[in-house]
């Protein structure tokens, strides 16, 4: 009884004595802050200033969540860690090791190698207009928010949830990110660094991802300029009119403007299923578990596309020429092919022109905006 209570006390006077010996002041900025403690007070300046879009008046307003409004402080701790591979549990992977700012977020590799809870058969998502999707995140919709994916990419990692408490011990005892935490919401100590905070910074920053001036806005709703002939034929090919009926690519029934993209699940014709169970991928069926859902993807957005080749949600086509090839064919058969996937004629000038068109839809003022770049 003496004996362990006098160990007890030698362990506690040991601990006592690390606590007051320990400054936490490495004095390289970012560096780890290994002897610090997990729960420190914060001295920071809390001084939340809201954030605000800047949209054209072709962009309606976007979405936040309610618990998660976004903050200059908030979006700028979401940056950091976006860029950080602090958040994964060997510190070699961040987000933007997948979503490469000049691909307009995408990457250039068909699939992604299954790492963070992620499907090792799909294509990296551009992260582009995140704020104006109202209905499911992911090729098949199966996450609710950004603020969700970045809270499940991370925590999927490990099978004993490990993970995130990893990372939260790591945040606590870094040199800088305290006095991020505590600028974007306020907190008093390292022992308030969340998962849940860190998640809504990121959701945060990623909403900020607005493109809406690449030449097609400014040409079309800015009104400065004219298409060129090519560009003009590719918009007269890619959007309907009443009067056009047939032979029609019809692109426009489920890309429109201004975000090209319906936000809905659809199947545009890439895999011939006898029956409904048998397409390679159930997309968003695996989800919804409704058969008719099966073989359906996330609409995705046409913005920047000339950035995020190889396309679809397994990387398929390499060349957008190959996208409009899939296209004119009329696709394979499934009995849930969207019924405005149809055969059509497409000469060499049209499919020019198409791309022409698609080409308009290039944000360079997006790819090389320095406030969504990695931190300094
Ligand atoms: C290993 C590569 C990889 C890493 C790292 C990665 N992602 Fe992704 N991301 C993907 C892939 C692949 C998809 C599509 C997955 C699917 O649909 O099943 C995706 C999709 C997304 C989407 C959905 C976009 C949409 O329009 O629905 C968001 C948001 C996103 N990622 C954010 C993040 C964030 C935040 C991080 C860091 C916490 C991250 N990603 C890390 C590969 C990656
Ligand atoms: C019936 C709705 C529909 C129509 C019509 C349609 N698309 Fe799509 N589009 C989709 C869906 C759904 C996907 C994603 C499919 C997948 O990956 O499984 C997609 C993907 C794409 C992609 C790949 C984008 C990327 O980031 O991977 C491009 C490019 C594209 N469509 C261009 C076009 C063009 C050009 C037309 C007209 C010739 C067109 N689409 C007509 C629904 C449609």
């Amino acid at each position: 009884m003496n004996h362990s209570r006098t160990i007890a006390f030698g362990i506690l006077g040991l601990l006592a004595f690390s606590l007051a010996a320990v400054s936490c002041e490495p004095d390289t900025p970012g560096t780890d802050c290994t002897d610090c403690t997990t729960d420190d007070r914060i001295t920071a300046t809390y001084d939340p200033k809201p954030y605000a879009f800047n949209l054209p008046s072709w962009f309606p307003a976007p979405i936040i969540l309610p618990d998660n409004p976004l903050t200059v402080d908030g979006v700028e701790l979401g940056r950091h860690l976006f860029y950080d591979p602090i958040l994964s549990v060997d510190s070699t992977l961040a987000c933007a090791s997948c979503h490469r700012q000049e691909k307009s977020f995408a990457n250039d590799r068909p699939v992604n190698t299954g790492v963070l809870g992620l499907p090792g058969k799909r294509n990296a998502m551009a992260l582009i207009n995140l704020a104006y999707n109202p209905r499911g995140f992911f090729w098949d919709g199966r996450a609710a928010s950004p603020e969700e994916i970045a809270f499940v990419t991370i925590e999927d990692h490990l099978e004993n949830n490990d993970t995130w408490d990893n990372v939260e011990r790591k945040l606590r005892k870094h040199k800088s990110y305290p006095q991020l935490f505590r600028k974007a919401f306020g907190i008093e100590r390292t022992s308030e660094i969340t998962r849940d905070l860190a998640s809504k910074a990121i959701g945060q920053f990623v909403r900020t991802l607005v493109s809406a001036q690449a030449r097609y806005d400014r040409v079309l709703w800015a009104r400065q300029g004219f298409p060129t002939d090519s560009e003009q034929r590719g918009i007269s090919l890619f959007f309907i009119e009443d009067d056009q009926t047939v032979e029609h690519p019809g692109c426009s029934h489920c890309h429109f403007n201004p975000f090209f993209s319906d936000h809905n699940f659809r199947n545009n014709g890439l895999d011939s299923a006898a029956t409904l169970d048998q397409f390679p991928d159930l997309g968003r069926g695996a989800i919804s578990k409704n058969q008719y859902d099966n073989g359906r993807f996330k609409v995705p957005s046409l913005r920047n596309v000339e950035l995020t080749a190889p396309y679809m949600h397994d990387g398929r086509f390499k060349t957008l020429e190959e996208v409009l090839n899939h296209y004119s064919s009329g696709g394979h058969p499934a009995a849930n092919v969207d019924p405005n996937i149809l055969k059509f004629t497409l000469t060499d000038q049209d499919k020019a022109d198409l791309i022409a068109f698609l080409k308009m839809l290039t944000d360079t003022a997006f790819v090389n905006n320095p406030a969504f770049g990695k931190p300094l």
